[in-house]
Order: structure tokens, then C-alpha cells, then sequence
């Protein structure tokens, strides 16, 4: 009976519908506001050195994540290639992240220590060398591009604003770091920052 009168009436069916979405869209999202697992870093993840941030710079300016992924996802084929799945503490300190959702080339989460830095170069300086069969695009200009590190603190500074509003339990730069960025970069080129992201990446997981 009840139900009758529901359909009958445009207005009130209206109405419980927004209820009822508004109920379930709570229920689903205010519990996200209490998850600290989002907003704490996981063991043994830091905040990026000066040259790692410059790395990270280097990796999104030439869109390397358009073919690679930083996302493993919790199935045994993927842990058994890549290694520990990913967890959202691992995250707090990028901004913007870079999970990607194309791969072209392996994820590259769990990519530190897997080469050594010389692997590496080689690798960037022209990929054939290392692995015949790739199609990996070829960046010879990140060993010749030097870094001035002019901007490496504004950087940071805008870091600290963006972590420091989503992560209540990261480390911030200090006044002191901030001050000797330019000093830690300047000089450094391009691959070499980047060599240093990349072999950054996924150590913390190796201790999980
Ligand atoms: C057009 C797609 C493409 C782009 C863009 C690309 N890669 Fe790759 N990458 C690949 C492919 C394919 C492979 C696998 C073959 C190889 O090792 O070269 C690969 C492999 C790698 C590997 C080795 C991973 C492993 O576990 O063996 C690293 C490290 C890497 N890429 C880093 C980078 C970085 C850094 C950039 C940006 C500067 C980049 N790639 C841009 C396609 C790409």
C-alpha cells in the first residue's frame, strides 16, 4: 500500500531518493575521514632528499608514467613479479602521485636495488643497450642537463604545505634542510637525480 502511494507521488519519491543516496554516500564515505592507514606513513617510508625530489621532477616532466605504473595490486601474479603489493602509507609523501594506469613497461614500485645505477644510465641513455627487444623511448639529455637546484626549496616549501595538510604524522623539511637543498643538487645532472628516485623506490616494502 504504502509503496503505491510512493510511486504515485513524483515529489516524494524525490525526496527518498536523495535520502536514500545521501545515506548510502555517507556510510560509504565518512568512515575515509577515521582511516588513518591513508594518512600514515608506512614503516621505513621518509620524506624525499632533495635529490630524490629533483628525481621524481626529472620523472614526471618526461612522463614516465605514462607507460609505467607505481601500483601493484594485491594478486599473486603481481606479488610474485613485482614483490609486496602497495599500500596507501606509501603514498603520503607524493603529491601528486604516481600510481599511473597504463603499462607499457613493468610497474615500477618495487624498482630499487633491482640494477645497479650503472644498469641504470646505460638504460637511460638508450635502452636497446641493456634490453634489446625494448621500445622504451631513449632520454640522452638527462646525462648532459645539470641541475641548478635554484628551485629545490621553493619545492620542498610547497611540499610541506601539501603533506603537512593530508599526513599528520609525515615529516616535514626543516629551515635547515630546505636551506641546503640548493647545495645537495646543484652540479648533480638530471639522470643522476633521477637514478636516485629510482632506486628509492619500494625499499621501505623490503622490511614487510
Ligand atoms: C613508451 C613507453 C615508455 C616510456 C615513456 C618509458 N618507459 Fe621505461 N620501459 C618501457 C618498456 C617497454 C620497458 C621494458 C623494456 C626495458 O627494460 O627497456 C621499460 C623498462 C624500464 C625500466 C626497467 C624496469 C624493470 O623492472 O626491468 C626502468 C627502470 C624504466 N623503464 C624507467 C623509465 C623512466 C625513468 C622513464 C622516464 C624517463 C621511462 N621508463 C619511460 C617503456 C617506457
Amino acid at each position: 500500500m504504502s509503496h503505491e502511494v510512493v510511486e504515485k507521488n513524483v515529489g516524494l519519491l524525490a525526496i527518498l531518493v536523495i535520502l536514500v543516496i545521501s545515506v548510502g554516500g555517507l556510510v560509504e564515505i565518512v568512515p575515509l575521514f577515521f582511516q588513518t592507514e591513508t594518512t600514515t606513513p608506512a614503516p621505513g617510508v621518509n620524506k624525499y632528499s632533495a635529490l630524490h625530489l629533483e628525481g621524481r621532477d626529472v620523472y614526471i616532466r618526461e612522463g614516465c608514467y605514462n607507460c609505467h605504473s607505481q601500483m601493484i595490486r594485491p594478486f599473486r601474479a603481481e606479488t610474485e613479479r613485482y614483490g609486496h603489493y602497495s599500500v596507501a602509507g606509501e603514498s603520503v609523501y607524493d603529491h601528486p602521485f604516481q600510481w599511473g594506469s597504463k603499462r607499457t613497461g613493468p610497474d615500477l614500485a618495487r624498482v630499487g636495488g633491482r640494477y645497479s645505477d650503472d644498469w641504470h644510465y646505460v638504460h637511460l641513455i638508450n635502452p636497446r643497450d641493456v634490453v634489446p627487444e625494448s621500445n622504451m623511448p631513449a632520454y640522452p639529455w638527462l646525462s648532459d642537463t645539470v641541475l641548478s637546484g635554484e628551485d629545490t626549496a621553493a619545492k620542498m616549501r610547497a611540499l610541506n604545505i601539501a603533506v603537512g595538510a593530508t599526513c599528520p604524522k609525515c615529516e616535514l623539511y626543516s629551515e635547515e634542510e630546505m636551506a641546503n637543498a640548493q647545495k645537495e643538487v646543484a652540479g648533480k645532472t638530471e639522470a643522476e637525480a633521477l637514478v636516485a628516485y629510482l632506486q628509492g623506490l619500494g625499499l621501505a616494502s623490503k622490511q614487510w
